[in-house]
């Protein structure tokens, strides 16, 4: 950490612009799409990993969380990262670790409802992040939509001098959104998964001919993951893409987000809709 801050500093004053890619490893390429968007934006690119226990509920998958730190740094050697920081749980959680970081309304629905203290878990580690590394610029995926929006809240309310930048989904050749998940997918679930996307297509095409009330857009995309024997839909809903708020429907511009269990897996996606 000391010599992490050292070199930040030494950056910051020659004057160059330094960006962050905060990621809990098991890397692919979603992860590495952001970092080169870290370093389109920025002179030197730091990628954190750190599978973060406090974003983790009793019974998830913190200890089965894929970890791979030299795959990982194999990597960002090849998309020439500046620094990989894998700190230890004590340096994110010195001990008798008391403070928290809770970003109210915006992370009580969707994931929030069923992962509770999930967000509260990722702005108390992000917040951290920031402190330790100290970015002009930080790059998350959209793909985690409601993270984003709550880490953007959160740099906007404590004043956090960081730009935070989503990055476009990166998606399977099948559609599947990339995520580090996907790996607890048995193959039978695995071809039923293209279903979230496929949903989310079906929402759009029907937008673009003039649909806009939700119950109608939300309906079809619950048939269509409902003709999957292995997926059991979490939730399908349509909020303000910005504020998170709940639309009866799509307004100047929308996000319809869903989130589906599989056996052993529960996948998230989004789709951001705007009328015409
Ligand atoms: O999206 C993730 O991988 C994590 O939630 C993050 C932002 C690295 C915080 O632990």
């Amino acid at each position: 950490m000391a010599s992490l801050r050292r070199w930040v500093e030494a950056e910051r004053s020659a004057g160059r612009r330094v960006a962050l890619v905060p990621t809990m490893g098991a890397l692919h390429e979603g992860h590495l799409s952001l970092v080169r968007i870290a370093r389109q934006r920025a002179d030197s690119v730091v990628v954190s990993i750190f599978v973060n226990p406090a974003q983790f509920g009793p019974g998830e998958d913190f200890d089965q969380y894929p970890r791979d730190l030299d795959g990982d740094a194999g990597l960002l050697a090849e998309e020439g990262v500046d620094v990989v920081f894998a700190p230890s749980a004590a340096d994110m959680y010195p001990e008798g670790d008391a403070t928290r970081v809770r970003v109210e309304r915006l992370t009580e629905g969707l994931c929030g409802r069923s992962r509770p203290g999930h967000f509260e878990g990722v702005t108390t580690v992000v917040a951290r992040l920031f402190n330790a590394v100290r970015p002009h610029v930080a790059v998350f995926g959209e793909k985690d939509y409601q993270q984003l929006a709550a880490i953007r809240r959160m740099a906007r309310d404590l004043l956090f001098d960081v730009e935070v930048v989503g990055g476009p989904t990166v998606r399977e050749a099948d559609g599947l959104a990339m995520s580090s998940r996907n790996a607890y997918l048995a193959p039978a679930a695995r071809l039923q998964a293209t279903a979230l996307q496929d949903a989310l297509g079906e929402a759009r095409r029907r937008v673009a001919s003039g649909e806009t009330d939700a119950r109608g857009l939300l309906e079809a995309v619950r048939r269509r993951i409902a003709k999957e024997p292995l997926a059991e839909l979490d939730y399908a809903e349509l909020r303000d893409a910005d504020s998170l708020e709940s639309v009866d429907r799509v307004g100047r511009r929308s996000v319809l987000a869903l989130a589906v269990r599989f056996e052993g897996a529960r996948l998230i996606d989004n789709t951001v809709l705007e009328t015409p």
